[in-house]
């Protein structure tokens, strides 16, 4: 469970990479496929399309901190989908991994030790409600 702080942590970093929706999403990728090649061939040649998809997902988490009751079954049928895309439960935090990364990057010395915290906790929670229904 996120605490208070957490929530307001991810909540005032969200909207500042919210503004820049799209570049994050590219970011992501890039580190995404640069830390972690052996991932690229599940994903299509062309990802022009894909950046915004899990930075919109995210999104959806952060306006959706304090009602785990809609959320988590979302996340649930995002993550039976992703079995169907070959995503193996191991790939998870390669892809929490390439997102720290990119908002280290894109929040620079905001991006402190409880900033980190916070956002380890979202990805940790959407990760135990994307595999628990993979499995
Ligand atoms: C909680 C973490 C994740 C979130 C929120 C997320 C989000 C999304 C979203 C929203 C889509 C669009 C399609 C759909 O909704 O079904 C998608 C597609 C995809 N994701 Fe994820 N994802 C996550 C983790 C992962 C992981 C760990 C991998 C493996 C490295 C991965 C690989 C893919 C692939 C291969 C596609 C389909 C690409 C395509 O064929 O267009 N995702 N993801």
């Amino acid at each position: 469970m996120l605490d208070e702080q957490q929530k307001t942590l991810i909540q005032d970093t969200y909207r500042q990479i919210s503004i820049q929706l799209i570049a994050t999403g590219q970011r992501f990728y890039h580190h995404l496929f640069r830390l972690y090649p052996q991932v690229r061939p599940l994903f299509p040649d062309d990802i022009s399309g894909q950046s915004m998809k899990l930075m919109q997902t995210i999104g959806f988490a952060v306006s959706h901190l304090n009602s785990p009751d809609i959320l988590r079954p979302v996340v649930a049928a995002l993550g039976a989908r992703h079995s169907g895309y070959g995503v193996q439960p191991e790939h998870y935090p390669l892809v929490g991994e390439a997102l720290l990364t990119t908002l280290e990057e894109i929040l620079g010395s905001g991006f402190t030790p409880e900033v980190r915290g916070a956002w380890g906790a979202l990805y940790g929670e959407l990760v135990d409600a994307a595999i628990s229904s993979a499995a």
